[in-house]
């Protein structure tokens, strides 16, 4: 069976932004890019104590607010270092004006 948890309201998302949810004990940033796509990834930065919440999002990247690593919200890669390990990232659906995560995979 999918497991899907509610973990915030569409509307908490800002475009070109993320926010940070703890479902589970997780810490994961939900984005929401410009082009309306949410994504989450998990939040913390694979280099350093960063939260990537915190970031800079451009596109569909997210820089460290530390080291300016830049990270591809929709799959966690890393496009530019100092990382160089890519952050886990979530399955997302929206339904009902909420935002769900899948936290089996
Ligand atoms: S902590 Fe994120 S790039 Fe260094």
């Amino acid at each position: 069976m999918t497991h899907w948890i509610d973990v915030a309201a569409e509307a908490d998302l800002f475009e070109g932004a993320g926010i940070a949810v703890a479902p589970e004990g997780q810490d994961i940033a939900v984005f929401k890019l410009e082009d309306g796509g949410v994504h989450a990834i998990n939040n913390l930065c694979s280099h350093g104590n960063a939260k990537l919440c915190d970031g800079f999002v451009e596109g569909h990247q997210v820089e460290c607010p530390f080291h300016q690593a830049l990270f591809d919200v929709r799959d966690g890669t890393v496009s530019c270092g100092p990382a160089t390990e890519p952050v886990k990232s979530w399955p997302v659906k929206i339904e009902g004006g909420r935002v769900f995560l899948n936290l089996q995979t």
